[in-house]
């Protein structure tokens, strides 16, 4: 629809000094540029197609996310993309004048696949039809959000069920334990005690004792957390740790390497459960030693987060295992629950956190955990200082 400024003067055009239409063609302008400005801005892709389905406007992310040929105008829309799937899409819909709405595209390009929606309507002018919108829609971001979604369900209710089936495992593991016991001082208790039958009965005790340790792990690992976040030192529990696994590490022929920078801003932590994090990280890494080597720990201040990295000198962990070992379950070892890293995983999350992780095969691990400093407690300027509570390890150089 024509402002109705543009109409008056429309219908009395003869009567208007030069002056005048000067005037109005300077608003018309402004009009024209403000509204191409706000076509150009949007993050959705615009193309206006004439009856022959000539492209006559794209804006720029239109012809980002169709790879437009320049210089496109002078033949059908179709002429100008390099994507076969496109290029016949168009084709077929365009000149069969069919509405669409959202249909789905996945282009390769070199930032990996990118899914798009594209949607075409009749432009309807005042004397009907004068051509097609094509609107295209970036969809990667939310098709990606609603996977991880839907994967968080499934998972939520999954463990829902398998925290229910634990806990009723546990009822009558506690009793059969009991049970063994009993029989166990029977045993004993008989002038005929016979050696063999205690060994199975220890058999026994020790299987059980694991099933409730899965069980308790299990647990731990899928119920909330009771988390209680508090105004803390993160480099104080880094250093309690590093304290605890110091015997274990000398033990190992491995040498223990902590830094700390300085002034490291309090955070909101639970320092429990903070510990444990680190401590399976920790773990972690000596297992993955067991030739000896170095392990160090950083705590550093950088870009308003405390990052605390955990690196090893061990067998590194292969590309294909990368996305696996934060699975529940997952491990490689043959005393291992695979839960270590799961817990450790849901920890960092309930401090608002992020693990990240690089390995090589054969070199070595960093395992660096993120964590938020709050506002009020950002400083500047921090500085290295090696750990000095550290009873026999080594400060780096
Ligand atoms: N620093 C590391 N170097 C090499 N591999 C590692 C490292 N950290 C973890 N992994 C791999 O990830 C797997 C899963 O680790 P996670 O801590 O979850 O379980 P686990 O250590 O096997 O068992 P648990 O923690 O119960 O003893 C390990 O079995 C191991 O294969
Ligand atoms: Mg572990």
């Amino acid at each position: 629809m024509k402002p109705a400024f543009l109409e008056r003067a429309l219908s009395r055009a003869e009567k208007l000094t030069s002056e005048q239409l000067r005037s109005i063609l300077g608003e018309v302008v402004s009009t024209n540029d403000m509204l191409e400005a706000a076509l150009q801005s949007m993050f959705d892709g615009i193309v206006v197609c004439n009856l022959r389905h000539e492209p006559v406007f794209a804006n720029k992310s239109a012809e980002r996310i169709l790879r437009m040929a320049p210089g496109y105008g002078a033949n059908p829309l179709w002429i100008y993309l390099p994507d076969e799937e496109l290029k016949d899409f168009f084709y077929k819909t365009l000149t069969a004048e069919e509405t669409i709405l959202g249909k789905e595209f996945a282009l390769q390009g070199s930032g990996g696949t990118k899914i798009i929606a594209i949607s075409l309507t009749a432009l309807l002018g005042e004397d009907g039809i004068s051509g097609t919108i094509v609107h295209i829609e970036d969809i990667t971001d939310k098709r990606k959000k609603e996977t991880q979604l839907r994967r968080a369900e499934s998972l939520a209710a999954l463990t829902t069920l398998a925290a229910g089936i634990a806990h009723e495992i546990n009822n009558p593991l506690g009793s059969i334990s009991i049970r063994i016991q009993l029989l166990e001082k029977m045993v004993r208790a008989q002038s005929s005690e016979s050696p063999g039958m205690i060994k199975h009965l220890g058999v026994v005790k020790e299987e059980i004792e694991r099933l409730k340790q899965i069980v308790v792990d299990f647990l731990f690992a899928v119920r909330p957390m009771d988390i209680q976040l508090l105004h803390d030192d993160p480099g104080i529990a880094v250093e309690e740790v590093v304290e605890l696994i110091q015997p274990e590490a000398e033990r190992k022929g491995i040498h223990l390497k902590s830094r700390t920078c300085k002034d490291v801003p309090r955070i909101l932590m639970d320092k429990r459960h903070l510990k444990q994090a680190l401590l399976n990280l920790m773990q972690n890494a000596m297992a993955a030693m067991p030739e000896g080597g170095t392990l160090r720990i950083s705590t550093e201040y950088i870009q308003d987060e405390i990052r605390i990295a955990i690196s090893d000198t061990g067998t590194g962990i292969p590309e294909e295992l990368l996305t696996k070992i934060f699975e529940p379950y997952f491990t490689t070892k043959k005393n291992g629950t695979g839960l270590g890293l799961t817990i450790t995983f849901k920890i960092i999350k309930e401090h608002s956190g992020d693990i990240s992780l690089e390995s090589k095969e054969g070199k070595g691990s960093t395992f660096t955990i993120h964590l938020p400093v709050p506002q009020k407690e950002k400083k500047a300027l921090p500085q290295w200082q090696d750990s000095a509570t550290l009873a026999g390890s080594q400060a780096e150089e």
